[in-house]
């Protein structure tokens, strides 16, 4: 599964990430329905909360793109509570989180990492 985004490709860009203060580098990868893939890394700033998540970065990148259809995301850490609030707007329950991290892949579904998201 990891040839979609690639292991490589998913370190690669966590390494671009701009993590100064931190100094904690995150890389995703989100694939849509029809196979396209969108990377995103953390963003911080000086004033540290208007940080923006390497997830959250991944999906404004691909709906920049026109993209609406969501099948999975790699991701180098766990992803926070805001990110799969952020998710959770734009993705099914079946969506996949899949978490690689120490030479190992984590695979989850959206629902069980976060059963029962905020709506209006
Ligand atoms: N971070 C992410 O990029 N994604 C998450 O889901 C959790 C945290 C980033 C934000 C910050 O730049 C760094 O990790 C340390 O919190």
């Amino acid at each position: 599964m990891m040839s979609e985004c690639g292991g490589e490709e998913l370190e690669k860009i966590k390494k671009m990430a701009h993590a100064p203060y931190s100094g904690h580098r995150v890389g995703a990868c989100l694939i849509t329905q029809d196979g396209k893939e969108y990377f995103g890394f953390n963003i911080e700033n000086a004033s540290y909360s208007l940080t923006i998540c390497a997830e959250r970065v991944a999906f404004v990148h691909a709906l920049l793109n026109g993209e609406r259809n969501f099948k999975r995301i790699y991701v180098t850490d766990f992803p926070c509570g805001a990110c799969l609030q952020f998710m959770a707007e734009f993705v099914q329950d079946d969506f996949e989180i899949v978490v690689v991290k120490d030479g190992e892949e984590k695979r989850f579904k959206f629902r069980e990492l976060y059963p029962h998201p905020f709506r209006l």
